[in-house]
C-alpha cells in the first residue's frame, strides 16, 4: 500500500506520515506537496536549454524512431499502448479483455452468504473474499493449465470506503467514527488471504466455490512460529507461554509462491495495528521504536488486548515475519518463518539457484531501509514436495550494500559475526532476527528509497528491485541518486556469475521514474517511451515465462503524474532497454498490485487495490471520496453497491499469449 493511506490518517488524530518513522523521523511536507512544489506539471517550460535532450523524448522524430525500432523487433512487447489518464473505470490494451474475477465480498465457499454491504458481519466476511487484494499467485493443480489455485493477500481495510455511516465531514476533512467491536472483527476477517480454486471454462476463469482447497485466512487464524526465533522469551505472551503459537497475520502486502507450491504472505506495516503504551523502561522500547510500533492506526486493541502494548508488550514481535501456507491442506497451520527476519516485509519472490538452494528476495518497505535475500541451507527437491516443506527454517539471511563503483555485497546476518554480539544486545540468532533492522544498521547496509517487490529473472541471474519513492532523502548516493525522490527507481542486480546464492555482484539503475519531459525530474526512460509509457512509484513486478519485466505502480494520480496506477511492460534487453509502455490502468484512487502472469502467458491476473480511495484532484469527482460519496463505484457501477477492490483476469481476445 502507499502508506497507511487516508483511511487511517483520517481515522486518528495522529497525522504521522504513514509509511512510518524510518531512520529519519523529521517532519517534512507530504509527497504531494513536494511534487506540487518541485515538479509542477503545469509550471514547467519544456524544451529549455537544460532539458533539450529530454524534450526530444516526445518529439515526433523520436516517436517515429520508436516505431521503426519496434518494427525491427527491438522491443519484446508489441501490444497497442493504453492511453494514460484518470477516470472511474479500468482500461486494458486493445485486443484484450479485463474480466473482474473476484471482488471484495464475493463468495469463497458455496455456502457463503451473499454480499450485503449494509449488513456486514464477521461470520459472513470469514466466508467471503477479503478487502484490498494485494499479492496474487497462481498454483496449477495436477499440472493442468486450466485448473489451479489462486492465492490472494488482503493487505488492509479502508473503513471510509467499506462501511456505511462511519464518515462525517468536519472542516473539509473526513473523520471516521470510532470502531465498534463488531466493526473491528469484520476488519480482522477482511484481512489475511484467500485460497480459491479456479477453472477455465470457454476461455474464461471462474471460481470453483466448492473447491476442496478453498480457504480464508484472517487476522485470527491459528499460526505457528518456526525457525531460530521460535519459542524465544521475546515471543512469549500471556496467551502463549510457548512463544510458538500466534493468532493471525496482518498487512500482508506482496508475497510469493515457492518452487514447491506453497503460498508466501509477507507481513508489512504491522505497526499500525498496535496501540497503548509499553510499561516504563521496557526492554522492547528500542525494538518497537525501530518499527514504528505502536502506529495506532487501527482500534482492534480496544477489543483484543493482544494489540495493546500495555497489556502484551511482546505481541508485536510475533508479527513482521514471512508466513508460509501449505495450500494443499486447507487445515494446515500457516508457519511464520523466523529465519527470514523481521521487518516490514514487502514480498518474497524466489528462485532455485544453480546448486539447488532456493533464494528469496526480500524488501523492507520503509524510507532508508534495506534490501535482503535469504538463501536456504538445504536444496530443493523437485521430486519430493514433502522434503521441501521446512526449507525456510534454515539458511542465511543477507542484507545488501550497494557500492558507488557498481559493485555490491550481500552481508550475512549471523549471530557472533562482526557487530552482532552480546555487547550490542544480540544474545543469539533469535535476537538478530527479531531486530533485523538494527542488526542491518550495525552492518552498514545501504539505506534505500523504500524497497518494495524484488523480482528475480531466472533466465539471466539478475533481479529487479522496485524502489518506490523517498521524499525525505536529502543526500543522494549512487544507488539512490535523487534527493526528494518522489517517483522512485528500479535497480537491476547482477549476481556474480549469474548465481543467485552469490555474496557479491554488480548493480545498475534500470530506470529513474517520473515524467521524462520534465528535466528536473531526471527520469531515464528510453527515448522510445511515449507520453503514456512512463510511470512513477514502481511497487510490484513480475518476470514472465519469456523473461520479460512487468511493473505495477502505487501512487500515481491526476495531481502527481496525470495518470492512475497501472501495469507497464518494461524492456530490459538490447537497444530497447528502458522502454516502457502502458498495458492496463486502474480506476481513480486505486493502486495496482499482484501482477501474476500464468506460466503459459495466456492470463495476467492483477489486483486492483483501494479503488475510490481519493479523487479530490480529479475533475470527475473533485472532493473527498467515502462510502456515501464515492469517486467511483467500480466494478459494479450500481448505486446500492460501494466500490470494491477486485482481482481482474486479463486475457487476449480469441486466446493466445499476452504482450
Ligand atoms: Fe504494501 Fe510496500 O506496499
Ligand atoms: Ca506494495
Ligand atoms: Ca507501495
Ligand atoms: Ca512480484
Amino acid at each position: 500500500m502507499t502508506d497507511l493511506r487516508q483511511s487511517q490518517i483520517f481515522r486518528t488524530s495522529k497525522l504521522e506520515e504513514a509509511d512510518g518513522p524510518g531512520l529519519n523521523p523529521t517532519a517534512t511536507p507530504t509527497m504531494g506537496d513536494i511534487i506540487a512544489a518541485r515538479f509542477s506539471r503545469r509550471g514547467f517550460l519544456k524544451g529549455s536549454m537544460a532539458s533539450a535532450a529530454i524534450a526530444a523524448t516526445v518529439s515526433p522524430v523520436a516517436l517515429l524512431a520508436a516505431g521503426e525500432a519496434r518494427a525491427q523487433g527491438a522491443s519484446a512487447f508489441s501490444f497497442p499502448e493504453v492511453e494514460a489518464g484518470v477516470d472511474a473505470d479500468h482500461h486494458v490494451a486493445e485486443g484484450y479483455d479485463a474480466d473482474v474475477l473476484l471482488r471484495w465480498g464475493d463468495k469463497v465457499f458455496a455456502d457463503a452468504p451473499e454480499f450485503d454491504p449494509r449488513a456486514q458481519s464477521e461470520a459472513a466476511q470469514e466466508r467471503q473474499f477479503g478487502y484490498n487484494n494485494d499479492f496474487v499467485g497462481f498454483i496449477p493443480l495436477d499440472g493442468a493449465a486450466d485448473r489451479g489455485l489462486l492465492v490472494v493477500n488482503h493487505e488492509y481495510t479502508n473503513e471510509h470506503l467499506m462501511f456505511p455511516n462511519v464518515v462525517t465531514l468536519q472542516d473539509g476533512e473526513m473523520v471516521v467514527a470510532d470502531a465498534t467491536e463488531d466493526r473491528a472483527n469484520i476488519e480482522m476477517a477482511a484481512h489475511g488471504g484467500t485460497v480459491i480454486e479456479l477453472r477455465k471454462e470457454g476461455g474464461k476463469w471462474v471460481p470453483v466455490l466448492d473447491g476442496r482447497l478453498n480457504r480464508r485466512i484472517t487476522a485470527k487464524t491459528r499460526m505457528q512460529l518456526t525457525g531460530p526465533a521460535a519459542g524465544h522469551d521475546r515471543l512469549k505472551t500471556s496467551e502463549d507461554a510457548s512463544g510458538t503459537e500466534v493468532l493471525g497475520t496482518i498487512n500482508n502486502c506482496a508475497g510469493g509462491v515457492t518452487p514447491w507450491g506453497t503460498y508466501i504472505m509477507a507481513e508489512e506495516n504491522i505497526h499500525g495495528y498496535f496501540l497503548g503504551e509499553l510499561p516504563a523502561d521496557h526492554p522492547e522500547a528500542r525494538n518497537h521504536e525501530r518499527l514504528g510500533v505502536p502506529g495506532a492506526s487501527y482500534q482492534w486493541g480496544r477489543f483484543h488486548k493482544r494489540f495493546d502494548l500495555g497489556q502484551e508488550p511482546n505481541e508485536p514481535n510475533r508479527f513482521g515475519w514471512i508466513v508460509e501456507v501449505d495450500v494443499m491442506d486447507p487445515a494446515s497451520v500457516p508457519k511464520k518463518r523466523t529465519a527470514l527476519g523481521r521487518f516490514k516485509h514487502e514480498g518474497a519472490e524466489s528462485v532455485v539457484a544453480k546448486d539447488g538452494r532456493v533464494v528469496f528476495y526480500l524488501g523492507d518497505d520503509e524510507r532508508f531501509d534495506y534490501v535482503y535475500k535469504f538463501v536456504t541451507a538445504g536444496r530443493y527437491n523437485p521430486d519430493d514436495r514433502a522434503a521441501n516443506m521446512d526449507l525456510l527454517d534454515e539458511g542465511t539471511l543477507y542484507v545488501a550494500r550497494f557500492e558507488a563503483d557498481g559493485s555490491m555485497r550481500w552481508i550475512p546476518l549471523v549471530h557472533g559475526e562482526g557487530p552482532l554480539t552480546a555487547e550490542n544486545g544480540f544474545e543469539s540468532q533469535a535476537d538478530v532476527l527479531i531486530e533485523t533492522r538494527r542488526a542491518a544498521d550495525l552492518l552498514e547496509a545501504t539505506p534505500m528509497d523504500r524497497p518494495e517487490d524484488i523480482q528475480p529473472n531466472p533466465q539471466t541471474g539478475r533481479a529487479y528491485v522496485m524502489l518506490t519513492n523517498n521524499t525525505k532523502r536529502t543526500e543522494a548516493n549512487a544507488a539512490n541518486p535523487r534527493v526528494e525522490n518522489a517517483f522512485g527507481h528500479i535497480i537491476e542486480i547482477l549476481e556474480a556469475d549469474g548465481d543467485f546464492t552469490a555474496t557479491t555482484g554488480r548493480w545498475e539503475i534500470l530506470l529513474q521514474c517520473g515524467d521524462p519531459s520534465v528535466a528536473e525530474v531526471g527520469a531515464t526512460f528510453s527515448t522510445e517511451t511515449t507520453k503514456n509509457g512512463w510511470f512513477g512509484m514502481p511497487d510490484n513486478a513480475a518476470v514472465d515465462a519469456d523473461g520479460r519485466l512487468w511493473v505495477s505502480t502505487d501512487g500515481n494520480s491526476m495531481a502527481d503524474t496525470g495518470r492512475t496506477d497501472g501495469l507497464w511492460a518494461v524492456d530490459t534487453e538490447g537497444d530497447a532497454r528502458g522502454t516502457s509502455r502502458l498495458f492496463y490502468r486502474v480506476p481513480v484512487g486505486a493502486e495496482l498490485c499482484g501482477p501474476c502472469p500464468t506460466e503459459d502467458m495466456t492470463t495476467f491476473f492483477v489486483a486492483v487495490q483501494h479503488p475510490g480511495d481519493g479523487g479530490e484532484d480529479w475533475e470527475g469527482h473533485g472532493r473527498l471520496s467515502y462510502y456515501e460519496d464515492l469517486s467511483t463505484r467500480w466494478p459494479d457501477f450500481q448505486d446500492d453497491m460501494p466500490v470494491r477492490p477486485a482481482v481482474v483476469a486479463i486475457t487476449r481476445q480469441g486466446g493466445g499469449r499476452i504482450g
